[in-house]
C-alpha cells in the first residue's frame, strides 16, 4: 500500500487493499448529502465521484488528477471524503502598481483553481493607476491608466507605464474564473488610494485639489471628498457599470490607508460631519462606505472593506470586513463577517525572509467565529512580471489554500515534502525552490534587502515584523 499526497489535505482518507486501473471510466453521482463544494471518491475497481454541486465534482476530479499524477497507471483503492472549512477562499492580484496581462491573470486563476481558491479578488484602482474601462467616464483610462515614472525599489526610471482592461477583457476574465468555479470580486479603492481617479476627475477631490498619479509606493493624503454630492453621483455611475461586468455577489470598496488631513480642512467634509451629527472623520468614512453599500444593496450586491473602515464604529453590519493590519483588534471585536488577510501571514509580496512558508502554513485564520474565509494578496510594487509573481506566490499560496480548505492539516514537515513533490502538478514554472521556503536567520536580512532593491522602504515595517516573529511559536 502506498500513501497518497493530496493538497489541500482531505478531511478523511481510508486506504483499502488493491489497485485500480487509472483509465477506468469515472462514474459521477449527485448526492445532496455531500456538503457544498465537497465530494466523496471511491476507488475500488471502479472510480465513483459523488458531490452535490458542480464545484464539488470539479474538486473531486482535481483530487483524482493528483492521485494519477503521483501513482501512474495503477492507483490505490481508497475512500475519500472532503469539504471546505471556509466558504470564502481567495487570492488577490494588484493590477495597479504594475499592469498584469489578461493572459497572466488567467494563468494565476488556473493555478489557484487547482488549490480550490473560489474567489479572485482583483485590485483594479489605486494611486498608481486606474485599470477598468468605464464607458461614462472615458478619462479614467485616458488619463488614469497612464503614469510617467516608476520609482519602486531597484526600479527607478522615468518611463511611461500604462495599461487598462476593456469591458470585453474583464467579462472574459469573469467568464474564465466562473469556468474554474471562482467568483470575481473587483476592488475599487476609496476614499484613499484614489490618486488616479482624482487626476482624471479633479472635482471629486476636496476643494478640487490638483492630484498627480503616483510613481512610488506609499500612503498619500489625496483622498476623495466625502462631503460633495457630486462624489456620490459619480461613484454610483461608475459602480453601476462595474456591476454589469462583475456579476457575482461582492464588490470591494477598499477603505484602507485613507489619511484624513484633507477631510479635516475641507468645508464640505466638515459640513457633512456637522449635518450628520458625526464625531470625527473616521465616522465620516463609515458613513461614506455605508452610503455606497446602500446603493449597491439595491443592485443586489454586498460590500467588502478593509479593516480601517471599522475605526468610526458606525460601519453597517452587512459589510464584510477584510482584516489585514489591525493592531487594535477592531475586526475581532466587531460583529461583522471577517475575511482574514493577516499581513504577517498572507501577504505574498513580502520576501520569504519576512514570511517563510512555515509561518503561512501554521497560521490559524479563525480569529473569531465571524471569519468566513481567507484572502492571500500579492501587491505588485516590487513585482512586474509573471516569473516573479509565481516565485513569490508559490508555494505560499499553496499553504494559504490549506489554511482556507483543510479542517485537519498534517504536520508542516509532511506538507513541505508533499508540496515539493506536487509543485509540478500545479503547473507553476517559476515557484521558489524548497531551500528558499524557510530561510535561515543569517539569510533573512540580505533577503529583505535584495527584495526591496536596497533597504526596506520602511524601517518601522521591519521592526513590526521582527516583533511579530519573536511572538510566534510556529
Ligand atoms: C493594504 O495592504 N493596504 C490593504
Ligand atoms: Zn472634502
Amino acid at each position: 500500500m502506498m500513501n497518497i499526497a493530496l493538497i489541500p489535505a482531505p478531511e478523511k482518507i481510508v486506504y483499502k487493499s488493491g489497485f485500480t486501473n487509472a483509465e477506468t471510466e469515472i462514474k459521477t453521482e449527485i448526492d445532496n448529502a455531500v456538503p457544498a463544494e465537497g465530494f466523496a471518491m471511491d476507488i475500488d475497481g471502479g472510480i465513483t465521484l459523488r458531490a452535490s454541486s458542480d464545484a464539488g465534482f470539479f474538486y473531486a476530479r482535481g483530487a483524482l488528477e493528483q492521485i494519477k499524477f503521483q501513482c501512474g497507471g495503477q492507483i490505490p483503492n481508497v475512500h475519500i471524503e472532503d469539504s471546505p472549512r471556509f466558504s470564502y477562499r481567495s487570492f488577490m492580484l494588484d493590477s495597479c502598481r504594475h499592469f498584469i496581462s489578461v493572459e497572466d491573470i488567467k494563468k494565476m486563476i488556473a493555478y489557484c483553481s487547482k488549490l480550490r481558491f473560489n474567489v479572485f479578488h482583483w485590485h483594479l484602482t489605486d494611486d498608481q493607476g486606474w485599470r477598468p474601462e468605464i464607458g461614462c467616464r472615458p478619462e479614467l483610462i485616458k488619463i488614469g491608466s497612464v503614469r510617467k515614472g516608476n520609482h519602486f525599489g531597484a526600479e527607478q526610471n522615468e518611463e511611461i507605464h500604462s495599461g487598462y482592461y476593456t469591458k470585453e477583457e474583464m467579462k472574459d476574465i469573469v467568464s474564465f474564473a466562473h469556468k474554474n468555479h471562482m467568483s470575481v470580486v473587483p476592488e475599487f479603492d476609496m476614499p484613499g488610494h484614489a490618486s488616479a481617479l482624482l487626476k482624471s476627475i479633479p472635482e471629486l477631490a476636496c476643494r478640487g485639489k490638483k492630484v498627480e498619479i503616483k510613481t512610488k509606493p506609499g500612503i498619500f493624503k489625496d483622498i476623495i471628498c466625502a462631503g460633495n454630492e457630486k462624489t456620490y453621483e459619480t461613484l454610483f455611475l461608475i459602480l453601476d457599470e462595474l456591476c454589469e461586468i462583475f456579476t457575482d455577489e461582492y464588490i470591494h470598496l477598499g477603505g484602507d490607508e485613507a489619511p484624513k488631513q484633507q477631510w479635516k480642512s475641507c468645508p464640505e467634509c466638515q459640513k457633512a460631519i456637522a449635518d450628520e451629527g458625526l464625531k470625527n472623520e473616521d465616522e465620516l468614512q463609515g458613513l461614506f462606505i455605508n452610503r455606497i453599500t446602500k446603493h449597491l444593496a439595491q443592485k443586489g450586491k454586498k460590500v467588502i472593506t478593509w479593516n480601517e473602515s471599522l475605526k468610526g464604529g458606525n460601519l453597517d453590519k452587512s459589510v464584510t470586513v477584510q482584516m489585514w493590519m489591525d493592531p487594535s483588534h477592531l475586526s475581532v471585536k466587531s460583529q461583522n463577517k471577517i475575511i482574514n488577510s493577516d499581513f504577517f501571514h498572507y501577504y505574498a509580496d513580502y520576501p520569504y525572509s519576512m514570511t517563510p512558508l512555515k509561518k503561512v502554513y501554521c497560521y490559524d485564520p479563525m480569529v473569531n467565529e465571524n471569519v468566513i474565509g481567507v484572502d492571500a494578496p500579492i501587491w505588485t510594487e516590487y513585482i512586474d512580471n509573471i516569473k516573479r509573481m509565481e516565485y513569490m506566490c508559490f508555494p505560499r499560496f499553496i499553504a494559504a489554500a490549506q489554511t482556507a480548505w483543510s479542517k485537519n492539516k498534517p504536520p508542516y514537515a509532511v506538507f513541505k515534502k508533499e508540496t515539493a513533490d506536487l509543485i509540478p502538478y500545479f503547473g507553476t514554472e517559476y515557484a521558489a525552490k524548497p531551500e528558499e521556503w524557510d530561510p535561515k536567520a543569517y539569510k533573512r536580512l540580505p533577503g529583505i534587502i535584495s527584495h526591496f532593491g536596497s533597504v526596506s522602504p520602511s524601517e518601522k515595517a521591519r521592526k513590526i515584523f521582527a516583533k511579530n516573529d519573536s511572538a510566534e511559536k510556529n
